[in-house]
């Protein structure tokens, strides 16, 4: 079965059970500033799960295109993608557990209206309850009786198996303590599908643990999850009921596809293998040995497909700066594996999912202008640090970095200064052909951010030199300016250094072109005119994905670790409008930014290497 025919028959199902099919929402949602792209089928029908009445009808189906960002680093296992498409069906208060999971067993059982899976080869896990919330012993019961009406028997620790929170309760934001007020969510129990090959664990990480359900080996594979959506966080963590009791139902497509064809690798399934074939042509290398980085070079230029096809363009913040990680994550892989030509990969992914998603075809001059263009422009910024690295190895001589041929060993000192002062990445470092001790690496960054950290305590961060008002009115003025360095001249100019005195500002950053005058006229107006509008400083600590996911620039690429201090200036009190600045920081800054009086720009000068410095004062 292919996937066009999963998602037919599936929608066909529903339809079947008086569910009317809506429409696929677009991938980047157009009214929704909360977040950045559609992630579930449930996300866009919010209001109607809050209670609000749905135009058509209470029993809704759909195959819903989505993305999750916070997968990006699970992606190179034999099962975890960014983009997925997942098939929908939603009660709003007109059916719960009694039909929808009788309905589900039927559909992935039957082997003409549905996938005719195996039924020995599916599990079941259900909510073992919490606080006042108890456990769903209801599903229990109705899962025992349809395992037995075909004849295999389903205790509980057997095929059925009761999980806490953290498993088996849905919300977009996670366990119920994890919610904000006002959020729906509810209990679940999911389905898994049994590849029943012990080899997978056994050559997994986990081979040490035993093997269930929920092991990340890879054995088992969840294929749909059913959430009773009948909860919404009230204050004081505790819950209230929805107006209506909803089931929202979500199976990936993909892993649909992978249990009828028993096929535990998602990337040789019918979906990917044209696409793994192109990559091993285009790298003259063979998939086996080299799934990992074959898989995230799949995957990631699959998510980036979609996304350039509703006319994002690579950027530093939000969607763009996804589509640039996508995009510059999977040529680090290609790299590795000295591929050449990335086009046939991207017309391989248009060609295998236009079956599916029109829209690929009709935009696939765009999607591929989009994808070549920043991979040539993330090839010049990569010969770029080539040539950095390799003028540092040759002033290094005498530190032992070992030339050999096109591969190069340097130390984790040069690696961490590259990372440090030039902002390329440990992966990027690979791509180019270094090698080096990734473990001194690691202990080198640690090492720095203790004393970052200590250096925060004492409030003397960065190229601070001292507390003074004067420094601290500085030290806002730089993140003004590096915001408005990249308004006038290009969203991809980057701090790359700063020192800042109660005397003057000094900020160097990337950019490749002397600054006329009229341009550095207009930085200095926008700085100024920040100023003016005595716009709110702030800082939060938040996890340091969602911080790249809203935007926040700063030195490093991926090294913050789990959390950063994230300094943001603006908006006004009271207004809905976007922050001026949002940066990685550890302070200390101003309050408001009318604190200062004035801002002018002094002089500029070349550092070479597409590096500029300007001097400013600040009163
Ligand atoms: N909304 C549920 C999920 O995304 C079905 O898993």
């Amino acid at each position: 079965m292919s996937t066009k025919q999963i998602l037919d028959k599936y929608v066909t199902y529903f339809e079947n059970k008086g569910h009317k099919h809506i429409d696929n929402a677009p991938l980047v949602p157009l009214n929704d500033p909360s977040t950045l792209f559609t992630s579930s089928g449930m996300q866009p029908l919010i209001p109607y799960l809050l209670g609000e009445k749905h135009p058509l009808g209470e029993r809704l189906v759909n195959a819903q295109n989505c993305f999750r960002s916070v997968d990006i680093d699970e992606v190179g296992d034999n099962r975890h993608t960014t983009f997925f498409r997942m098939l929908g069906n939603w009660s709003l208060g007109s059916y719960f557990k009694k039909e929808q999971l009788p309905w589900l067993f039927d559909f992935l059982i039957d082997p003409k209206e549905g996938l005719g899976l195996d039924p020995t080869r599916l599990y079941i896990t259900v909510f073992e309850g919490y606080k006042e919330i108890p456990k769903d012993t209801e599903s229990i019961a109705i899962w025992q009786s349809l395992f037995q009406n075909v004849g295999l028997s389903a205790n509980e620790g057997e095929r059925i198996f009761a999980y806490g929170v953290d498993k088996n309760w849905w919300s977009r934001s996670g366990t119920p303590e994890q919610m904000p007020v006002n959020e729906p969510g509810g209990p679940d129990t999911e389905v898994f599908f049994d590849f029943l090959d012990p080899t997978i664990h056994e050559n997994s990480q986990f081979k040490n643990q035993k093997c269930h359900v929920n092991c990340d080996c890879g054995r088992y594979l969840e294929i749909g999850n059913s959430v009773f959506m009948q909860y919404r966080k009230s204050t004081n963590n505790t819950f209230v009921q929805l107006p209506k009791s909803n089931v929202d139902f979500g199976g990936g497509l993909e892993r649909f596809l992978l249990a009828t064809q028993d096929i535990s690798d998602m990337f040789l399934t019918s979906l990917f293998s044209p696409i793994i074939t192109s990559i091993e042509k285009s790298t003259n290398k063979k998939y086996e040995g080299n799934e990992r980085p074959m898989r995230i070079i799949a995957d990631h230029l699959r998510s980036a497909c979609y996304i350039a096809a509703f006319g994002i363009v690579p950027s530093n913040s939000e969607q763009g700066y996804i589509l640039r990680r996508l995009i510059r994550r999977s040529i680090d892989n290609f790299h590795t594996l000295s591929g050449t030509d990335l086009a046939p990969i991207i017309t391989s992914i248009i060609e295998v999912n236009s079956k599916t998603d029109q829209i690929l075809i009709e935009k696939s001059e765009q999607i591929s202008l989009t994808i070549i263009e920043e991979a040539n422009r993330y090839r010049n910024a990569l010969k770029n640090a080539k040539l950095i690295i390799d003028k540092e190895l040759a002033k290094q001589t005498r530190s032992g970095d070992e030339i050999l041929g096109e591969h190069r060993t340097i130390s984790a000192e040069l690696a961490f200064k590259s990372l440090a002062s030039y902002g390329i990445s440990p992966s990027q470092l690979k791509s180019l052909g270094y090698d080096f001790n990734e473990q001194e690496l690691a202990e080198k960054i640690k090492e720095h951010q203790a004393i970052s950290r200590k250096g925060n305590e004492k409030k003397f961060k960065g190229g601070l030199a001292d507390t003074s008002e004067k420094t601290i009115h500085g030290h806002t003025a730089t993140h003004l300016l590096h915001q408005a360095l990249r308004d006038v001249l290009d969203n991809s100019v980057h701090q790359s250094g700063s020192n800042i005195t109660s005397e003057r500002i000094r900020f160097d950053f990337s950019y490749d072109k002397k600054i006329t005058d009229q341009q550095l006229l207009e930085v200095e107006n926008i700085v100024n005119g920040k100023i003016k509008e005595d716009l709110p400083v702030h800082f939060e600590i938040i996890p340091t994905k969602q911080a790249y996911e809203i935007g926040a620039i700063g030195l490093f690429m991926d090294t913050y670790g789990d959390k950063s201090k994230i300094y943001f200036i603006g908006p006004k009190k009271g207004t809905k409008a976007k922050p001026y600045s949002i940066e990685f920081c550890g302070g200390p800054h101003v309050n408001f930014t009318g604190e200062l009086k004035s801002f002018k720009i002094i002089k500029q000068e070349s550092l070479g290497l597409k590096q500029r410095r300007i001097y400013a004062v600040v009163e």
